[in-house]
């Protein structure tokens, strides 16, 4: 053919290039028309965007909603789509702000003590456990569990307690106690140590009325001797946690502490198997504790944050239950002791700056006054260094706005604050990384701990840190994952499983209900706050175009909803990227 005049070919390319220009511009303003996308309507849509606060309709593609619309506007009713009607009322994804994903999975296949009431139901549970799961209990596969509380024994449990029994006799067991601070081994496992078991600085080996309990540092001879799951039983963890997690709603979560091995799991799953139905924000915790160690896990991480790593998890201190969290006075039922610190100041400076230089957000675990001031301290000088202008100035509005845009330092737990703590952790925006059915299972002791006055002016403090924002979250499996339940807790202060108060005398009253949250606020901790915390406000915790297509259907509106229903109340299905990962009516 012979070549056209250089005109008319540059004529026809131009106009090409223009029918592309405008197909594709029409296409962007008028999507349904051209590929139809899948739309989904229901009877109400919470969206969380203070643009369109509600909804009926959204269309999906790729995995993020493509457009979001009230039910007559326009376009959706373009009779060539895809359209899906479909009863009930949608709120955005729910995030859980602080859980461990593989101890959550590992606990959904370990034998569950939790409310075992005497050495003999524990006995009876780990029988049947074994009826399901005869290969457990041997050399290379030790019998797990977790939930057990010697309170409800009157002693603390012995490897006798196994061994006596004959069904029992010679198995290898660890049961974690309910805070997980102590494990409960069998004769089996002692076998293994040294005949004489040396004490353990920052740890306990509990001797009375026998052998068999090991606690916090002393927990690590056990652990050393554990036959650590390979990765195909970690990946059959993950997959169990994930359903769970999808059946009350979550879609995504933070994994407060992935090992460098974990991450690398982790990180090959995400992208490869279709079980892994929910997002992960995870916090690196180094080999070493509270130690700098950024060669082994680099930041990681991909377009629909399957699975995130920018963060690290330090630890500043222990927990309330057993004395072990930092105070700056001492325990009003333990007066010789005030807790203890498990690093100083001035390391936990340290290493929270050698953290933030190489950018990645710090998350300290800080549950006792003086352990969230040392946080607080720690973050303070790390906004010093890494935010500074020009003029060298470092005032606290500078360093809000730094942490904000950059760091975002996290506290997590952020139990009990020194009321000057409070208004420091407010004016420099640290994020509290809060969990509210901490404070309805803790409200039994916790002023045993703390005495009346601390209690009412620092401990679990969630309306007064309201303006900056709080993660809200679980804790699983130190806690059940079911979010609706934490909102119930930040609701009513009372206790999920019980709808009851701390006080037998008056069990319809919440606990320091002046820092209850409303709906709204409890909602946004699980959605738009903890997205915030993982740097992912744009596309998480919201439903507008271009964010993730993660969405839940309830049977009622919430707002509607009687806040005692929250208790028990039953999610309808659960959508990730656009696609649906539970449905309550299915069977699977
Ligand atoms: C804090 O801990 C570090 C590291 O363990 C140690 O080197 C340092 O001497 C301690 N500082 C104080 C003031 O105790
Ligand atoms: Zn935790």
């Amino acid at each position: 053919m012979a070549p056209l005049p250089p005109l008319v070919r540059w004529g026809s390319l131009i106009s090409a290039i223009a029918a592309v220009v405008l197909a594709y511009s029409y296409q962007q303003q008028h999507p349904l028309l051209f590929d139809p996308l899948p739309v989904y309507c229901y009877n109400s849509i919470r969206t969380h965007d203070s643009h369109q606060p509600s909804a009926e309709c959204f269309s999906v593609k790729d995995g993020v909603f493509a457009g979001v619309w009230a039910r007559d506007d326009g376009d959706a009713a373009a009779k060539d789509t895809d359209v899906t009607v479909s009863e009930g009322h949608v709120i955005p994804g729910l995030w859980d702000g602080h859980g461990h994903l593989l101890q959550y999975g590992e606990f959904l296949h370990s034998v569950d003590l939790f409310g075992s009431q005497s050495l003999d139901e524990v006995r009876l549970r780990i029988k049947t456990y074994l009826e399901a799961n005869p290969e457990a209990g041997t050399e290379n596969h030790w019998l797990r569990g977790v939930g057990w509380d010697q309170s409800a024994f009157g002693r603390m449990p012995t490897a006798d307690d196994i061994e006596q029994d004959e069904q029992l006799r010679g198995i290898f067991m660890m049961l974690d106690r309910i805070d997980v601070h102590c494990s409960w081994v069998s004769q089996a496992v002692l076998n293994l140590l040294p005949d004489e078991i040396p004490n353990v600085p920052g740890g306990e080996v509990i001797r009375d009325p026998g052998p068999g309990v090991f606690c916090d540092n002393a927990m690590d001879m056990i652990m050393d001797l554990w036959p650590k799951p390979g990765a195909e039983e970690k990946a059959r963890a993950v997959k169990s946690a994930m359903k769970e997690l999808n059946k009350v709603g979550l879609v995504g979560m933070h994994d407060a502490g992935v090992t460098a091995e974990n991450a690398r799991l982790y990180s090959e799953l995400a992208s490869s198997s279709p079980d892994w139905t929910v997002r992960v924000y995870g916090m690196l915790e180094c080999d070493k504790r509270n130690t700098f160690c950024p060669e082994d896990a680099p930041m990681l991480s991909d377009q629909d944050a399957k699975f995130t790593l920018r963060s690290v998890k330090l630890f500043a201190d222990g927990a309330l239950g057993s004395w072990g969290s930092a105070m700056l006075d001492p325990y009003a039922d333990h007066p010789w002791t005030s807790g203890s610190l498990l690093i100083n100041a001035s390391a936990l400076t340290q290493v929270t700056k050698s953290w933030a230089s190489k950018g990645f957000q710090v998350n300290i675990h800080a549950i006792g006054d003086l352990a969230n001031r040392n946080a607080i301290d720690a973050f303070q000088a790390a906004l010093e260094q890494q935010c500074l202008d020009e003029r060298g100035d470092s005032d606290a509005l500078l360093l809000a706005g730094c942490q904000s845009r950059h760091h975002r330092f996290r506290i997590e737990h952020a139990q009990i604050i020194h009321p000057d703590d409070q208004k420091r952790i407010r004016a420099l925006g640290i994020i509290p990384s809060i969990q509210p059915t901490h404070a309805t299972s803790d409200m039994r002791y916790a002023e045993q701990r703390l005495g009346p006055e601390r209690t009412s002016s620092e401990a679990y403090r969630m309306k007064t840190l309201l303006d900056i924002n709080p993660v809200l979250g679980s804790d699983f499996p130190v806690e059940p994952p079911n979010p609706f339940q934490g909102i119930y807790a930040a609701m009513t202060r009372k206790n999920p499983q019980t709808g009851l108060g701390p006080d037998p005398e008056n069990p319809s009253r919440g606990w320091h209900t002046e820092e209850t949250l409303s709906l709204d606020e409890a909602l946004l901790g699980f959605t738009r706050n903890a997205a915030y915390g993982a740097f992912l406000e744009h596309s998480a915790g919201i439903i507008r175009q271009g964010s993730f297509a993660d969405w839940v259907v309830l049977d009622e509106p919430l707002e509607d909803m009687d806040v005692e229903k929250l208790r028990t109340l039953k999610v309808k299905e659960t959508w990730v990227g656009g696609r649906k990962v539970y449905s309550r009516d299915e069977r699977d």
